[in-house]
C-alpha cells in the first residue's frame, strides 16, 4: 500500500485527500489542444518555411570534419584495367583516399540481395562498374571542393562491355541469356486466355511508363562520428535508421550494437532514402573509423541524380476482352521493368505493380505477368506509390481504349466495373491475387465527385467548346484509386515506440517512424495527447534514433502513422493504466472511476491535475517509462501461389481533371482538379490534405513533365532542374477543390479508423493523363484513339495530335 505521497519537490499542492481533489483553476478548457482529428499544423511547419528547421547539413560540424566527395564511374558497363590513384592522394587538403581494399567488412549496402558494392569489387581482370555514375572511390579532404578537384587526378583505365541501357536491349539481352535481373512473375484469376479468345470486342495495345527522379529538397546526406571502442554515431538522412545502421556494422565487420543511426527529419524521402542512404553513410562512416574524424558525405544536385536510383520504367502491353457495355471480360497484362544494375527492391516494386493492376476494377479473369529486366543504368527504387501506378496506369489505359472502342463515356466504363460495395448483393469480388475486396466505397466515392464537380454538364460544355474551337481543344476526365495498404512482406508491418512521463507531466514520444515532411510525428504525437488527454504542447517529438527503438522498418508503404501510432498508443496506455492502477489503489475507487480529462483526472467525484497526478505516482514509485509494440494483424502472402492478403485494408479516392491543349504546339495546361480522396477517419485533416495536394501534384509531374533520358553511352542528361522539370507552382490547377471524403472509416481497426494518406492520391494525377487522352482525341474529331506514353509531354501530345489528325 502507498502512503507517501507527501514529500513534493517541485511546490505542488501536498497530498490531498480525495475530498480536496477537485481543485481547478477556473475558466480551464475542457477540451485539450491538438488531440486526435485537430487540423493542427505540421509540428516543424513554421519551422520549415523560416528555415529554422535543421536538417543534417545545418548540425553545427565538429572541429576536424572531413568532407567526402564521391567519384563516379563515366562508364555504363565497363572493367576498370586500372586505377592509379597517386596524384588523388597527394592533392592539396587530402586526408584519405578509400576504396575497396579499406573495407574490413562487407562492401555492401543492398536492402535484400547482397548486390549492391560500396565500391566495385576487386576481381581478377579488374572491377567491372555497371552504371555511369557508380561510386568508385572516395575522396575526404578538409573541404569539398578539395575533395572533389582531387577526385579528379585520378587515371582511370577502362574496358568497354556490351551495354543495355534501355528496355529493348535489356529485354534482347536478357532473351540471349535466357535470363532476367529476377526471375519472372505471375497472377492468374480464372482463366483469362480463354475468355480473351471468346471475348466479345478483343484489343491489343501498349504503353511506355517513363521513370521519375525523387528531386527531394534535401539530396542524400551523412555524416559519422568516431567514438569509443569503435563505435560510430551516424546522421542520416533515411527512411530507414535501422537499415542504415546494420549495413554500416556489416560494412565494418562490428554489431549493430556499436553503430546508432540518427534521423530528425529529411527534406523529403519520397521512397528515395529507403534503401540509397546506407551507402553515403557507409562512406561517412567508413571514413571516420579510417582516419578518427568526423566526417560528412553530402551530395550535390547533379551528382544525386545521376548516382542515385528512380522510379522504374515499365512497359506495359495489354490484352483485353470486354463487352458491348464496356464491362471487362478478361486481361492479359505483360509488365517490364527496368531495374537498373542491381535487384535493389526490384522484385517488391514489380509485384505491386502487379497488385495494382486492377485498380478500383473487379476483373472477372486476369493474368498479370512481369518481367524484371536488368540494365546499365542506375539501380531504380522506392518511389511514392511503389510500382502500384505503374500498375495502374496500365488498366486506366485500357478503360479509355475501351471507351473509345464502345462509344461509351470513359466515366461510365470505370463505374460499371468497379469493385461492388460490401452489402450491396453482388458479394465480394476477388483481386487477381485472390484477395476478396469486402471494403470497396468506390462506387459511392466516383457517384459523389461526379456529381459535386458537375462532370456531366461540363461534359457537354466541353464538347460545345471543342465543336467551335479549331485549335484549343479540352479534355476531362474522373477516375478512381484503390491502394492496399500494408508492406507485402509481412514481417515489416511491425513498429515500436517509446514513451516517458517526466515528473512535472511532460512527455517524450520516440517511435521508430521517420519524418519526411509528411507529418506523421505530429500525427503520432496527437495519437499520445489524446491517450493522456494532456494538450500536444505537453508531448515533444523527437528525432529517430535506432538506440531507442531497435530493428524498425523504413517508414515506408503509407504505413508509418499506423504502424508507429498504434505501437506509441500502446506504450501511452501501459503508462495510464500504471497511473490508474495507482490511483484506484490510492483512492479507493473503482477503475471506472479513474477518467482523463482535459489535463486533469476525475477520481471518483474529485479531480486533479494530470501532472499532479504523475507527481503523486513518480514519489509512489511507479515506472513512467514505457515502450509499445505493434503487428498488423491478420495478413498474409503466399507468393509461390500468388495468392493472399496481403493487405490489412484498401485507401480510396477520385479525381477529375480538365486539361486544355493547344493543338498547334502540344502545350497545355491543367485547367481545374476535383479531388474526393477516403483518409477513414483523419487524425488530422490539415496535414491529410497536405498529403492528398502534395501527392497528386508529384503524380502529375510524372505523368505530364519530368522525363529521364539517357543517352546511348548510358548518361542521364536531364540530371538537373535546367533539364528536368518539376512541377512548379504554377502548374497548380488554377481551380483546385479538393474534398476529404466526410464519411470516411476504416472498417479495419486502425489507429482511430484512420486510413493512409501518404501514397494513395499520387495516383489521382491519372486523371490528367486521361483528360489530355481525352483532349486529344478530341483534336482529332474521335476519328482515333491516340498513342500517347508517360510522361506525356508537351511534345508528346504534339506527336498524338497529328496522328490522330493524320488518321483522318
Ligand atoms: N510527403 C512528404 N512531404 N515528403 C515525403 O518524402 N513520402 C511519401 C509520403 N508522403 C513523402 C510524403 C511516401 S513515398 C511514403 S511511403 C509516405 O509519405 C511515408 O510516410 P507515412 O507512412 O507516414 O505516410
Ligand atoms: Mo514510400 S515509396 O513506400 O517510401
Amino acid at each position: 500500500m502507498i502512503d507517501e505521497t507527501r514529500i513534493q519537490d517541485r511546490g505542488a499542492a501536498g497530498e490531498p485527500a480525495p475530498a480536496e481533489l477537485g481543485e481547478q483553476p477556473p475558466g480551464e478548457a475542457r477540451a485539450i489542444r491538438g488531440g486526435v482529428s485537430a487540423a493542427l499544423a505540421h509540428d516543424s511547419g513554421a519551422k520549415h518555411v523560416s528555415g529554422a528547421a535543421r536538417y543534417i547539413d545545418d548540425d553545427p560540424e565538429l572541429p576536424g570534419t572531413l568532407q567526402i566527395f564521391i567519384a563516379m564511374s563515366e562508364r555504363a558497363h565497363a572493367r576498370i584495367r586500372s586505377m592509379d590513384l597517386d596524384a588523388v592522394r597527394a592533392a592539396p587538403g587530402v586526408a584519405a583516399v578509400l576504396t575497396v581494399a579499406d573495407i574490413p567488412g562487407q562492401n555492401d549496402y543492398s536492402p535484400v540481395f547482397g548486390d549492391d558494392p560500396i565500391f566495385p569489387p576487386l576481381e581478377g581482370e579488374g572491377a567491372v562498374v555497371q552504371y555511369v555514375g557508380q561510386p568508385i572511390f572516395a575522396v575526404a579532404a578538409e573541404t569539398l571542393a578539395l575533395a572533389r578537384a582531387a577526385a579528379k587526378c585520378a587515371t582511370i583505365a577502362y574496358e568497354d562491355l556490351p551495354a543495355a541501357i534501355d528496355l529493348d536491349a535489356a529485354i534482347a539481352m536478357a532473351d540471349e541469356a535466357g535470363e532476367d535481373l529476377l526471375p519472372p512473375h505471375e497472377m492468374r484469376l480464372g482463366d483469362a486466355e480463354a475468355v480473351l479468345k471468346t471475348a466479345h470486342q478483343r484489343l491489343r495495345g501498349r504503353i511506355e511508363i517513363g521513370g521519375q527522379d525523387h528531386f527531394y529538397l534535401e539530396g542524400q546526406i551523412a555524416s559519422a562520428i568516431p567514438g569509443e571502442d569503435g563505435d560510430v554515431l551516424v546522421r542520416s538522412s533515411t527512411q530507414h535508421p535501422s537499415e542504415v545502421q546494420h549495413n554500416v556494422a556489416k560494412m565494418l565487420g562490428i554489431p549493430d550494437h556499436a553503430v546508432t543511426v540518427e534521423v530528425r527529419r529529411m527534406g523529403g524521402g519520397f521512397g528515395g532514402k529507403e534503401s540509397q542512404p546506407a551507402l553515403f553513410a557507409a562512406v561517412a562512416a567508413l571514413v571516420a573509423v579510417k582516419t578518427g574524424r568526423p566526417a560528412k558525405c553530402r551530395l550535390d544536385r547533379d551528382d544525386d541524380m545521376v548516382m542515385t536510383g528512380k522510379r522504374h520504367e515499365v512497359r506495359i502491353e495489354y490484352d483485353l476482352g470486354f463487352d458491348a457495355d464496356g464491362r471487362i471480360e478478361a486481361v492479359d497484362f505483360a509488365h517490364f521493368v527496368r531495374c537498373g544494375y542491381s535487384k535493389d527492391l526490384s522484385a517488391a516494386i514489380a509485384d505491386r505493380a502487379m497488385f495494382h493492376a486492377d485498380n478500383a476494377y473487379a476483373l472477372p479473369a486476369a493474368r498479370i505477368h512481369s518481367r524484371r529486366l536488368k540494365t546499365h543504368t542506375v539501380s531504380n527504387t522506392a518511389f511514392r506509390g511503389f510500382g502500384g501506378p505503374q500498375g495502374m496506369v496500365g488498366i486506366e489505359r485500357a478503360m479509355d481504349r475501351i471507351a473509345f472502342a464502345t462509344g461509351i463515356d470513359p466515366l461510365d466504363v470505370r463505374k460499371r466495373n468497379v469493385y461492388p460495395a460490401p452489402g450491396s448483393g453482388t458479394g465480394p469480388a476477388s483481386t487477381p491475387y485472390h484477395m476478396p475486396v469486402t471494403d470497396s466505397v468506390i462506387g459511392e466515392i466516383l457517384e459523389e465527385l461526379e456529381a459535386s464537380c458537375a462532370y456531366r454538364a461540363r461534359r457537354e460544355k466541353i464538347a460545345a467548346f471543342n465543336a467551335a474551337n479549331p485549335v484549343l481543344k479540352k479534355g476531362l476526365a474522373l477516375t478512381p484509386v484503390k491502394f492496399g495498404i500494408s508492406f507485402t512482406t509481412s514481417h515489416l508491418n511491425q513498429a515500436g515506440a517509446l514513451v516517458h512521463v517526466y515528473k512535472d507531466g511532460s512527455v517524450t514520444l520516440n517511435h521508430g517512424g521517420t519524418e519526411m515532411g509528411q507529418g506523421l510525428f505530429t500525427k503520432v504525437a496527437q495519437v499520445v495527447a489524446e491517450e493522456f488527454q494532456i494538450d500536444i504542447d505537453q508531448v515533444k517529438i523527437t528525432g529517430t534514433t535506432t538506440g531507442k527503438v531497435p530493428n524498425t522498418s523504413a517508414t515506408a508503404a503509407s504505413s508509418g502513422s499506423d504502424l508507429n501510432g498504434m505501437a506509441a498508443q500502446a506504450a501511452a496506455r501501459t503508462i495510464k493504466d500504471r497511473l490508474i492502477d495507482y490511483a484506484v489503489e490510492r483512492y479507493h475507487v473503482p477503475r471506472d472511476q479513474v477518467v482523463f480529462e482535459a489535463n486533469r483526472v476525475r477520481i471518483g467525484n474529485a479531480e486533479k491535475r494530470f501532472s499532479d497526478l504523475v507527481g503523486e505516482a513518480y514519489l509512489a514509485r511507479i515506472s513512467l517509462s514505457s515502450t509499445g509494440f505493434y503487428a498488423t494483424p491478420g495478413i498474409s502472402y503466399d507468393r509461390d501461389n500468388a495468392r493472399g492478403t496481403p493487405f490489412y485494408y484498401f485507401a480510396y479516392g477520385a479525381a477529375c481533371s480538365e486539361v486544355v491543349i493547344d493543338t498547334l504546339t502540344g502545350e497545355y495546361r491543367l485547367l481545374r482538379t476535383d479531388i474526393l480522396h477516403d483518409v477513414g477517419r483523419s487524425l488530422n485533416p490539415a496535414i491529410d490534405r497536405g498529403q492528398i495536394e502534395g501527392g497528386f501534384i508529384q503524380g502529375m509531374g510524372w505523368l505530364t513533365m519530368e522525363e529521364l533520358w539517357w543517352d546511348e553511352a548510358g548518361r542521364l542528361r536531364t540530371h538537373a532542374p535546367s533539364t528536368y522539370k518539376i512541377p512548379t507552382a504554377n502548374d497548380r490547377p488554377d481551380d483546385f477543390r479538393l474534398a476529404i471524403w466526410e464519411k470516411g472509416e476504416n472498417r479495419s481497426e486502425t489507429i482511430y479508423r484512420s486510413k493512409a494518406v501518404g501514397e494513395p492520391p499520387f495516383m489521382l494525377a491519372i486523371s490528367v493523363f486521361s483528360a489530355l487522352t481525352d483532349a486529344i482525341i478530341a483534336a482529332g474529331d474521335g476519328r482515333a484513339f491516340p498513342d500517347l506514353d508517360v510522361p506525356a509531354t508537351p511534345e508528346r501530345v504534339l506527336a498524338a495530335v497529328d496522328s490522330v489528325r493524320g488518321a483522318a
